[in-house]
Parts: structure tokens; sequence; C-alpha cells
């Protein structure tokens, strides 16, 4: 089987999250920053990995959703939002969403510590958004035990 490992990342925690993925799964594999990722064409699995952008995936991941078609695909995610909250579970709907024929073979939505000078900014805001209230619990993560469980769902997934 050969597997791409895609992912966006402007501050560094869905690559955290992208490398637990790709060291994790085994055989024919390769990782790439979105902006220099090959088409999914000639691979079995594909793993894309965004940043979530105003409740949804981040414009560069959103694209190469659109381009998925009928792969098997694993959908991992970083948000300030707790990772239980109806605001990170509606952004991987639509990433999901924007891959239709997709194969969904797995999901993973992770808090990821939020830069602090948007955090400034997002707080300025006269409508501040509904992630924002969590966006301080996001601070430590992605922690190791966010790496090792989705480590260990890669293993379960059978993608290795
Ligand atoms: C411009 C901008 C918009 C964001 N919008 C959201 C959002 O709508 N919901 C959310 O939960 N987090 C939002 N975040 C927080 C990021 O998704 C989060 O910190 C993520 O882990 C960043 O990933 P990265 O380090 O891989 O870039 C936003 C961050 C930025 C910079």
């Amino acid at each position: 089987m050969k597997s791409l490992v895609v992912y966006s990342s402007q501050t560094g925690n869905t690559k955290k999250l992208a490398d637990a993925v790709f060291e994790t799964l085994t055989g024919e594999k390769e990782i790439h920053l979105i902006k220099d990722a090959p088409a999914p064409d000639e691979f079995d699995l594909v793993a894309v990995g965004f940043w979530t952008m105003a409740g949804k995936p981040d414009p560069k991941s959103s694209e190469y959703l659109e381009k998925i078609g009928e792969k098997s695909l694993f959908l991992f995610a970083t948000h300030g939002a707790a990772k239980e909250s109806d605001h990170a579970k509606n952004a991987m709907n639509h990433a999901k969403n924007l891959a239709p024929k997709a194969k969904i073979v797995g999901m993973y939505n992770c808090q990821g510590e939020v830069n602090p000078a948007v955090l400034e900014k997002v707080r300025a805001k006269p409508e501040p958004p509904v992630w924002l209230t969590d966006a301080p619990d996001a601070v430590t993560h992605p922690d190791k035990s966010d790496i090792d469980k989705l480590k260990r769902l890669v293993s379960a997934s059978g993608l290795e």
C-alpha cells in the first residue's frame, strides 16, 4: 500500500500530528506540506491534516480535499475549539463534504494552541467567535497524550 500524508500548518500544531501519522504508517509513504503535495492519484491512502479557519478547513486544505476523488481518506485537524465541540465536529464534517466520494477510514480532532497575536485580535472583535472560550485550554496542545492517541488510532484503523 502506498500512502501520502499531506498537511497545512502555520504555527506547527498540525505538523506535529502529520509527523505522528507518517511515523506510524508502514510501507511505501510520503509526507508533504500541502503547497508541495503531489496529486493523490498514485496513492492508495491519503491522510489530510488541516488547521481550522472560520469553522472550516483552511483554504489550501479545502482545495486539496476537492481533488481527492474515490481514495481512502484519513482526516486529522487542529483547532482552538474543544475537540468534542460542535464547532470542531462541524469543521470535520465540512472536510468530509469536500471529498464526497472518498472512503473515510478515520478522523481525528485535536486542540491546537492559538497564536497569541491572533487571539488578541479575535478577542477585540465586536462578536467574538464561539471557539474563543475554549482557546485558553488549547495552550498545551497537541501534547504527548494527543500524539499517542492519534498513533493508536492510525494503528487501529489498519492503515499501517
Ligand atoms: C486566522 C485564524 C483563524 C482561526 N479560526 C479558527 C476557527 O474558526 N475555529 C477554531 O477552533 N480555531 C481557529 N483558529 C485556531 C487554529 O485553527 C489553531 O490554533 C490551529 O491549531 C493552528 O494550527 P497550525 O499550528 O498547524 O497552524 C484560527 C487561527 C487563525 C490564525
